[in-house]
């Protein structure tokens, strides 16, 4: 059964679609205003470290279960383990990317709406305009969830085709493109006047900010990120070749999403200043604060803010698409192999599925009763317990299950493959996994709840 299981063709697919899934959303509309109110360059040297030190570790480990066992999430834990409960730790995963999907999917539908806004001219308006015309369109029951259904509708196309078909030639298109956009309007928001005031706001470091809470903020961003704890790293690593590298493949995708999200930083900022208008974070940097930003920063013309912010969504929409593609991989081989179904009719239940989660998300900001728990919209209830709960629990019971649980040797092999490479590293790696990622996930857990 192994020898026919897919692959991906080449390293630079490998390394593609797994930084598209580490490119998302939280790169574009998180890191930037956490840098730039958290300490500027401060917070950049810390937010590195925690990659460097935790987030590189899990995303190894979740390569050397996946690579290992060569099946998906769920259970590649149960082989690894002889049978033990550990699969259910593989199946939180997988549940998590699934529910994850379903928002994300809401929030990606956004922007493709917001290209087409661009494009046909309706973002334009007063400052007080974008916020009414916002929550008009996110409160509005049908067009959303038009929107998420035909993101969904993409997603399962690509899905459908394969790995190296669909996935792997996804990747190689799309990521490209996307740092092609990012390049461009970084240079262009960089040229506008006062764009100084912007790099200063990212880059200029302020110690009076550093205490815990602003470590344990870089961490949880570094954790979500990276996508680590939700079955989709370790779902990729069981199409990788015998001969590939885990920890250059890690590196090389922490050093990607660190750069984007940076860079993400230098396209939102100077223009944001150059107009005078102070950042946020969110749906309301994205879809409120921006497309005011653009209008005004190229308000001698209108139509290169229209292009301009019709290129940031297509950016973002890219981004989301590679993300959700490796959630959707993720449940799909799932039920493929779990219930023995073809490719197509797994993918065509988890998509089913997933815009079903997506519809009931969408709509519940419309204000329904019956899509609030205790006051709170379904789409908050899924994003508080998937980002808040399922993934540090996820990522915390992964790190245990390698460091502590696992035969040293077999973790030895898989990331020395078999004993040629990498040797001298692996000491260091087994001390992160073992304890620096579990004490570090569980203050971030802590102080989540306010413990700490
Ligand atoms: N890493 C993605 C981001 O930064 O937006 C989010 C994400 C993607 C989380 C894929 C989880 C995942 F499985």
């Amino acid at each position: 059964m192994k020898s026919e299981r897919a692959s991906f063709g080449s390293k630079l697919g490998i390394i593609l679609a797994t930084a598209g899934s580490a490119v998302g959303l939280g790169n574009v509309w998180r890191f930037p205003y956490m840098a730039g109110e958290h300490g500027g360059g401060v917070y950049i040297i810390v937010y590195i470290a925690c990659v460097l030190l935790l987030g590189i570790p899990c995303i190894v480990s979740e390569f050397v279960i996946g690579r290992r066992a060569a099946s998906n999430t769920a259970r590649a834990y149960g082989i690894l383990s002889g049978g033990k409960p550990w699969m259910l730790v593989g199946l939180l995963g997988v549940l998590t990317g699934f529910l994850i999907s379903g928002y994300y999917a809401v929030v990606s539908g956004w922007c493709l709406h917001y290209i087409y806004a661009s494009v046909a001219g309706h973002l334009h308006g007063s400052p007080d305009f974008f916020a009414g015309y916002f929550s008009s369109f996110e409160t509005n029951p049908w067009k959303p969830a038009f929107w998420t259904l035909l993101f969904m509708l993409i997603t399962h196309l690509i899905i459908i085709r394969g790995i190296r078909g669909g996935i792997e030639k996804a990747s190689k298109l799309m990521m490209p493109i996307l740092f092609v956009l990012l390049i461009v309007i970084v240079v262009l928001s960089c040229m506008l006047p006062g764009a100084m005031e912007g790099v200063k706001f990212l880059f200029e470091p302020d110690f009076s900010k550093v205490d815990g809470s602003m470590f344990l903020g870089a961490l949880g961003q570094a954790f979500f990120s990276l996508s680590i704890g939700m079955g989709c790293l370790c779902t990729y690593a069981s199409y990788f070749s015998k001969d590939t590298d885990l920890m250059k493949s890690a590196a090389q995708i922490a050093f990607i999403d660190t750069v984007v999200a940076v860079l993400a930083g230098l396209m939102i900022f100077p223009a944001a200043f150059s107009v005078g208008i102070s950042p946020d974070s969110g749906p309301s940097l994205v879809f409120i604060t921006l497309p005011n930003v653009f209008q005004q920063a190229f308000s001698s013309m209108p139509a290169v803010g229209y292009v301009v912010s019709a290129a940031f969504y297509a950016l973002l929409a890219l981004a989301a698409l590679t993300s959700i593609i490796s959630m959707h991989e993720a449940s799909t081989v799932f039920f493929e192999e779990e219930c023995k179904l073809s490719r197509k009719r797994a993918a065509t239940i988890v998509t089913v599925a997933c815009s079903v989660i997506g519809l009931v998300c969408s709509m519940s900001l419309g204000g329904y009763d019956l899509l609030t728990v205790f006051g709170r919209t379904l789409f908050d209830v899924f994003d508080f317990f998937t980002g808040q709960i399922m993934l540090p629990v996820g990522g915390f019971l992964t790190c245990i299950f390698l460091g502590w649980f696992l035969p040293h040797k077999l973790v030895r092999d898989e990331f020395t493959n078999h004993g040629t490479l990498r040797g001298r590293l692996f000491g260091i790696y087994l001390f992160c996994v073992r304890y620096v990622c579990p004490v570090g996930i569980l203050l971030i857990f802590l102080q989540q709840f306010g413990i700490i």
